[in-house]
Parts: C-alpha cells; sequence; structure tokens
C-alpha cells in the first residue's frame, strides 16, 4: 500500500523540542518524513539524545536531530541554523516553540526578570526568524510561532508570561494578511493552557 506523507524530505527547526509542545511537533514532523533539528539549553541535552536516538531508531521515515541551543544567545540561533543547513542543506520551516512560564503577578515581578522572560519568550523568535529567513526566502518556507491564546484575549489575573507571549504576536502577521504577497508563509498558532507530557 502506498504511503502518503505530508512532509517528506522537508527540512524543519523547532527550538525547545525536548518536552511538552514542542516534543510532540518534532515527533509528527519526522513521522511524515521531515528532517527535524530541535533544541533546548544543555540541562537537557540528556533528554534531547534520549528524543534524537528514539526517533533515530524508530525506522520513522523522517530524521531527528539534537543540537544544545540557548535561544537567549545570539551566537547559540545563528549556530544552530548553520548546523541545520549544513546538516540536510536548506530549510523548509522554523518553529518558535521555546518559552518558559513565570507565575509571578506584575507587583512582585523585578524588571530585570521581566527583561529575561522577553528574551526567552520573544526575541528569541525574532533572532531565530532573523537568521532563518534568507534559508526560508529560498525554499519559500514557513515561520510558525507558537504564542498563547491568553496573550489574545487576556484573563483576570493574566500573570507576566501571557504578557511576554503577547510580545510574540509581532513576528507573524495576522492569519491571511501579509502572506498573499509574499513566498513566504508566517503564522502564529495560540494554544490553551495545559499540561503537556
Ligand atoms: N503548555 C501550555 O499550557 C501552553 C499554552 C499556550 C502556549 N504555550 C507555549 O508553548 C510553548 C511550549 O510550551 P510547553 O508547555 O510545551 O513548555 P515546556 O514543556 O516547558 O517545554 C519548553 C521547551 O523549551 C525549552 N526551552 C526553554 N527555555 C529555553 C531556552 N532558553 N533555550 C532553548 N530551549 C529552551 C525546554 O527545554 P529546556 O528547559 O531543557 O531548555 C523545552 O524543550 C511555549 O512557548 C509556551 O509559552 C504553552
Amino acid at each position: 500500500m502506498a504511503t502518503c506523507l505530508r512532509y517528506p524530505g522537508k527540512v524543519v527547526i523547532v527550538t525547545g523540542g525536548t518536552k511538552g509542545i514542542g516534543l510532540a511537533i518534532v515527533r509528527e514532523f519526522v513521522h511524515q518524513g521531515a528532517n527535524v533539528v530541535f533544541c533546548s539549553r544543555a540541562t537537557g541535552a540528556e533528554k534531547g539524545q534520549e528524543v534524537q536516538r528514539e526517533l533515530q531508531g524508530s525506522g520513522c521515515p523522517g530524521d531527528a536531530f539534537y543540537q544544545v541551543c540557548d535561544v537567549r544567545n545570539e551566537s547559540d540561533i545563528k549556530r544552530l541554523i548553520r548546523v541545520t543547513v549544513e546538516r540536510y542543506g536548506c530549510l523548509d520551516c522554523l518553529v518558535n516553540n521555546a518559552g518558559t512560564g513565570y507565575t509571578e503577578q506584575i507587583d512582585d515581578v523585578s524588571a530585570q526578570d521581566f527583561l529575561n522572560l522577553i528574551k526567552t519568550n520573544t526575541v528569541s523568535g525574532l533572532l531565530a526568524s532573523k537568521y532563518a529567513l534568507p534559508y526560508l526566502w529560498e525554499t519559500k518556507g514557513n515561520i510558525i510561532t507558537i504564542g498563547n491564546i491568553v496573550g489574545v484575549l487576556g484573563k483576570e489575573n493574566g500573570n507576566t508570561v501571557e504578557n511576554s507571549r503577547r510580545g510574540s504576536s509581532v513576528l507573524s502577521p495576522p492569519q491571511g494578511k501579509g502572506s498573499a504577497s509574499s513566498p513566504l508563509f508566517s503564522k502564529k498558532s495560540n494554544p490553551p493552557s495545559f499540561d503537556g507530557p
């Protein structure tokens, strides 16, 4: 029986792909035939290598390759993209997923804490998109940014993390806008809150 893969041979980067939503995205792309480079901070390297081994040994049609990359560091992001293109020859899709939670309310948060949060949840996506773009133009590829529905709708007692994800909306044009005349499709996904794997 002929198999019909959705992403055969496509090259994808998923930031923060060792847990939760990012890991689910990595698995799905690899099962659908894509070659995926995914990352976490160095503290998650063991888990990342475990996921790489599992997917490479699973007989899936795609490939998975783990890299340490702290998305708060511009040089790490540049290296992630360079390694991906050196290994697979091009880039078709960037998924800006890496993010972190923070439960302090506005009256407890320091400016430095909030700046750190913005760096992880917002600036990282800007930089990854910036350095991926030259390759994405070549393939007419995609950028997917994982946002947060609370950042769009608001929430009573919403906390600082939700505000930081709201900032990521500057990275992607609203659906249906900005993409009509562009070969590059940029989309923001705003999942609701849940506990991931
Ligand atoms: N879960 C929800 O309810 C929910 C709802 C809406 C939106 N979101 C958004 O969806 C995204 C994923 O959420 P999740 O719940 O799946 O999170 P998660 O389970 O905590 O996983 C986050 C991933 O990002 C990585 N990461 C964190 N900081 C990083 C950094 N500085 N550099 C590189 N990698 C980093 C983590 O690995 P290490 O920690 O090992 O580095 C991990 O792989 C986030 O952007 C979040 O804001 C989540």
